[in-house]
């Protein structure tokens, strides 16, 4: 099924995106060579947040793109803000908490401008649902950001639908994706109404943690099942059980973005690879069957 508008593609963004999220702890040539490497692939959508490697990844990609303006001009970038950590970094926070208040999203972006090295930030997304957010804080500073030209586009992640139809309720400005932990191993989002209400307001959902955060290569508890049915897929399909973990997710009709999160240049090899793969209707069930244990009702 070809997706209907797809805003994230309007934006310029690759299908897969690349998570950085656990390289922060890779030294700096290892930021270059995973950057350089995905670009030449095609994974040219890099997922940030303020946060992610206790406040310092942001600053070590910010440093591979001002030595590379080429670079530079392939990469598309999305980083988070809203969530703030007890950090050796901001002694001033006494405790990790949420913080959407329009001040702390205008300095967030800033800040993450500045650190990342690119005059526009593609897309910002509130990490996290705050209990204590007021829409229309959010909408000011998400129309400042967006009038100052500093930040293209606006999202959420892991908010309900009511939290995002709330949200939108309050913004002229549509919000383009939620990104949400999504995968073969945590599929709920798919059934619960999440993903609906975004299909519903032609938003793309972004899958964190698409392969489950690769646990299940490394668990002695995965299930048989599902070690049997990936195996048999495997060879089937003349694939990895990884590019069948991401196929699962772009075969969805929602038009899913995953973002990898792996440090490995050749793992982002392997996850452009599934691009390439169409699964059968019941194959896809197969897989789910495998996994819930049972057929659907
Ligand atoms: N919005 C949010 O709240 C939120 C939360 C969490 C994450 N995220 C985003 O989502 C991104 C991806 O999350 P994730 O890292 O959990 O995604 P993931 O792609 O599901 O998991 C990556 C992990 O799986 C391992 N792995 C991948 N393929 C493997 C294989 N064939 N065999 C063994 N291990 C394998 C990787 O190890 P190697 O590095 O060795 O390949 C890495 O440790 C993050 O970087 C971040 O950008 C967002």
């Amino acid at each position: 099924m070809k997706n209907f508008s797809d805003k994230l593609s309007e934006l310029g963004f690759s299908r897969i995106v690349a998570g950085v999220w656990r390289w922060g702890k890779l030294p700096q040539s290892q930021w270059q060579i995973l950057i350089q490497q995905a670009v030449e692939l095609g994974i040219t959508t890099f997922d940030h947040a303020d946060i992610y490697g206790d406040y310092t990844c942001e600053e070590q990609f910010g440093q591979v793109l001002k030595a590379n303006a080429a670079l530079k001009a392939k990469c598309r970038v999305i980083t988070k803000c809203g969530i703030k950590l007890k950090s050796a970094k901001r002694p001033g926070h006494r405790i990790k908490h949420y913080d959407t208040s329009a001040a702390h999203v205008l300095k967030s972006a800033e800040t993450s401008l500045r650190l990342l090295g690119v005059e526009v930030i593609d897309l910002l997304l509130l990490h996290r649902p705050d209990p204590l957010m007021n829409p229309e804080e959010v909408a000011e500073a998400f129309y400042r950001l967006e009038n100052q030209g500093k930040v293209k586009s606006f999202g959420v992640s892991n908010f309900t639908p009511a939290q995002l139809e709330m949200l939108q309720s309050f913004l002229d400005i549509q919000l383009v994706t939620n990104q949400i932990e999504l995968s073969l191993f945590r599929y709920e989002s798919i059934f619960n109404g999440t993903v609906d209400v975004l299909m519903k307001y032609r938003m793309q959902p972004m899958a964190w943690s698409p392969l489950g955060g690769g646990r299940y290569f490394t668990s002695e508890e995965t299930a048989k099942s599902l070690a049997i049915t990936l195996q048999q897929l495997s060879e089937k399909y003349h694939c990895t059980e990884s590019q069948l973990l991401l196929a699962w997710l772009l075969t969805h009709p929602s038009g899913i973005y995953p973002v990898v999160g792996t440090t490995r240049p050749e793992r982002l090899e392997e996850a452009m690879g599934a691009l390439a793969l169409t699964l059968e209707r019941q194959d896809w069930f197969a897989l789910l069957k495998a996994v819930a244990g049972k057929d659907v009702p």
